[in-house]
């Protein structure tokens, strides 16, 4: 076993995660819940997360929630059950901490699309564009902005920066065009987008609709402009679950991704929840971030069990992405 241990730490940056055999008989839930005791650790995970996990997590939220909460933690180890740019973030945020993720290899579609190097060049073709980006980015990246934003906030920090500023956003471009229309700017959009938001078909959302015409089309931002025209309402994943539960409509169909239906459900138990569908033809009729669901249950339990593998950024780095993290949560508290 002790082998076992050393090869897979061996491997661990190539593979993602400790690659161990868990046995059959170990309860994966008490085992998490006894370890987190006796390390002092919590969990944080996202909307995404498959149920098991968010039902054993202290604290499920949207990423301006997970990055509020993290920088809040006093325990010595943040197991973060979400991506790679989150569990960075949390680091970046409260770097005394020891964070852990399931899996290295969770990244994100969005965070891909921008390199540090990219956006550098860009912002030199540019040089009086102010630069805000979407949490969904690279420490790096973030390092060379300027604010970054969430889903739930972006409008308000667009708002707070004068109209005659020039904007470079990055990197998704379905989330920056929609705040150009609402906010009647002209921001410069990157071209990077959400691999799950863009999968969603309005002619099968439309389909769907016809089949439950009482229902309310509620969609996350990311989604491409075809599909947020069709919604009544757009949000953030916390945005959305508030949406479900403080409006008097019993059918939704929800366009983001599926994972959040199970805290959607807990919260409106009698209404009816229908994931918007996907282009492709796939056994949950729906979208699902495969970069999410690379977290399960008992690689949250062995990466506690052995805090590995460990989400670290250089000091350099962290320092500089601290700044614009600051002042997006400065500007999101008042
Ligand atoms: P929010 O949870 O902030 O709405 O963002 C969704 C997302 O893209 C997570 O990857
Ligand atoms: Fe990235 Fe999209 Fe997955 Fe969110 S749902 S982590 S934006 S790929």
């Amino acid at each position: 076993m002790e082998t076992d241990i050393k090869l897979a730490i061996q491997h661990i940056d190539k593979k993602g995660f400790l690659d161990i055999e868990v046995p059959k008989t170990i309860d994966l839930v008490a085992e998490i819940k006894r370890l987190k005791k006796e390390k002092n650790a919590v969990i944080l995970a996202h909307y995404y997360q498959e149920p098991a996990i968010q039902d054993i997590a202290d604290y499920v939220g949207d990423s301006l929630g997970l990055s509020q909460e993290a920088e809040k933690v006093e325990a010595d180890i943040i197991v973060f059950a979400g991506v790679h740019f989150m569990a960075e973030t949390a680091k970046i945020l409260n770097p005394s901490k020891k964070v852990i993720i399931p899996d290295l290899n969770a990244g994100c579609s969005l965070a891909e699309a921008c390199s540090a190097e990219d956006l550098q060049a860009f912002k030199d073709k540019h040089p009086n564009h102010l630069v805000v980006t979407y949490v969904n980015t690279t420490a790096a990246v973030k390092a060379i902005s300027d604010i970054t934003c969430t889903s739930s906030n972006a409008k308000k920090i667009i708002d707070s920066i004068p109209l005659d500023q020039p904007i470079i956003f990055a990197p998704d471009k379905n989330l920056g065009d929609y705040i150009n229309k609402l906010t009647g700017r002209n921001m410069l959009l990157w071209e990077g987008a959400c691999i799950v938001h863009e999968a969603f078909s309005i002619e099968k959302l439309l389909t769907t609709h016809k089949k439950y015409p009482n229902a309310r089309i509620i969609a996350h931002p990311e989604s491409e402009a075809v599909i947020l025209r069709a919604a009544e309402y757009i949000g953030s994943t916390s945005g959305l679950i508030n949406y479900a539960k403080n409006t008097d409509a019993l059918e939704f169909i929800v366009a983001t991704e599926a994972g959040i239906l199970h805290e959607m459900q807990k919260e409106v138990p009698h209404k009816k929840l229908i994931p918007a569908p996907a282009k492709e033809d796939n056994t949950c009729a729906c979208s699902e971030c495969h970069f999410m669901k690379m977290n399960t249950l008992q690689k949250l339990y062995i990466c506690l069990k052995h805090e590995l593998p460990e989400v670290t950024v250089p000091e350099d780095i962290r320092v500089k992405a601290l700044k614009p993290i600051q002042r997006m949560l400065e500007l999101s508290a008042k």
